[in-house]
């Protein structure tokens, strides 16, 4: 299999809490992957141990057959590993466009004027070129998600992780978001996702994988999982179909 992510038995504490307990998963090329899970499960914390802002105690993390266990965040970034923030984190002094800037010059490595370039398409491809010019603190929430969106690709990354970034926002807005994340997608980049929404995540997602306390109690098809005994009495209510 043409594995972009190798996850093996990777495990994290905090003091007596376990955030990752011997988690192992692959995630092939071009794949959308969905996580859920109750809050604190330790959701992010995986996120934090992909892109290297957490170390783990064991286990490995592969990026394209390379173990990048003892890299930094900075050189994953390179590699092409880059995420959104759960509350996004925008530079609010500096515009919309100088924060995508960052991204494309920080985490691409690309010079200032192929950066100019890469941003403008970025800012069209997100909806956010109207912005470009405002001060990224003067953005709404979902343009603040899409900022953390664009900054990411601007990253110019073969593995996006996104923290729930549609939580918070209202149904069109939402609809609107997903429209955007299944463009992404069709572009072949390999996403993994975070998200209590689940029916947005259901309409990108081609896999589902559910972590509780740490440990991953679900892999596979999003409906059978959803519509399982054991997800069910997690999300109480929870209906895959509504
Ligand atoms: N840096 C940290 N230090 C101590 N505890 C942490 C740290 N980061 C997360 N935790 C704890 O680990 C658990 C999992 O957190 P997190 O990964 O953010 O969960 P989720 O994203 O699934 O809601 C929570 O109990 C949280 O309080
Ligand atoms: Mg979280």
């Amino acid at each position: 299999m043409n594995a972009v992510l190798s996850i093996s038995s990777l495990c994290k504490s905090f003091g007596t809490v376990k955030v990752a307990d011997a988690i192992s998963f692959d995630v092939p090329m071009g794949q959308s992957l969905g996580i859920i899970g109750p809050n604190g499960a330790g959701k992010t914390s995986l996120f934090n141990l992909i892109t290297g802002t957490l170390r783990a105690d064991s286990g490995s993390i592969k990026y394209q057959g390379i173990d990048v266990s003892t890299n930094n965040s900075a050189t994953r970034c390179r590699a092409g590993i880059a995420r959104s923030f759960q509350i996004p984190q925008p530079f609010t002094a500096m515009s919309v466009f100088e924060n995508v800037l960052v991204g494309a010059t920080q985490g691409a490595g690309l010079t200032q004027r192929e950066a100019e370039t890469v941003c403008l398409e970025i800012l069209t491809q997100t909806g956010l070129v109207s912005r470009a010019n405002d001060l990224a603190g003067a953005l709404t929430l979902l343009e603040r998600k899409r900022l953390e969106l664009a900054r990411a690709l601007a990253a110019n990354p073969k593995l996006l992780l996104l923290d729930e970034i549609a939580g918070g926002l209202t149904e069109n807005e939402c609809q609107s978001l997903v429209a955007t994340i299944n463009d992404i997608k069709s572009s072949g980049i390999t996403i993994i996702w975070i998200e209590h929404i689940v029916h947005a995540l259901l309409a990108v997602v081609d896999r589902l994988i559910v972590i509780d306390f740490g440990q991953m109690i679900a892999d596979g098809k999003p409906k059978p999982i959803m519509n399982s005994r054991q997800v069910r009495e997690i999300y109480m209510g929870l209906d895959a179909d509504a």
